[in-house]
């Protein structure tokens, strides 16, 4: 995901508090991510903001985006709905890594019920910061938005 230059991030009402995290995190970092929702800990439907965040993603307006909710699952799932998405729910660095390097996820994916702040951050840093391989890696990209 290396060198995004325009983030979006989503999240349902279990993964906003580690949403304003990430946004906090990332604003030490110059980088201003577009919170496409939730804006409240009040219960919301975590399909609907995977959908946003695929769909903004998927339109080129974004690089690439964050996705939170409480365990990463659904959100995630929500996401990879959107043609062109690729999602990733990581919760290790290794996991963040050969998501960027083997599968360029497009969408990180975080759990705010399951990951501790601390560990997202070094998850979150470790994908914007690993290059995508291309190669054999591109071939099975292709394949994947080809569905
Ligand atoms: C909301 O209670 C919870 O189900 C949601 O945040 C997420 O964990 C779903 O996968």
């Amino acid at each position: 995901m290396q060198e995004a230059k325009k983030l979006c991030i989503a999240s349902d009402h279990a993964g906003w508090q580690l949403k304003q995290v990430v946004i906090g995190y990332l604003s030490s970092l110059d980088i201003y991510p577009d919170d496409l929702g939730c804006y409240s800990e009040e219960s919301v439907d975590y399909p609907e903001f995977g959908k946003k965040c695929g769909e903004a993603v998927a339109s080129g307006k974004y690089d690439a985006g964050i996705a939170i909710c409480g365990t990463g699952i659904g959100i995630s799932i929500a996401a990879n709905k959107v043609k062109g998405i690729r999602c990733a729910l990581c919760t290790s660095p290794e996991m963040a890594e050969f998501a960027a390097k083997h599968n360029n996820a497009n969408i990180l994916a975080l759990g705010g019920r399951t990951t501790s702040p601390e560990l997202a951050i070094e998850i979150l840093n470790t994908w914007m910061n690993t290059e995508f391989e291309g190669g054999r890696h591109k071939r099975r990209t292709d394949m994947l938005d080809a569905m």
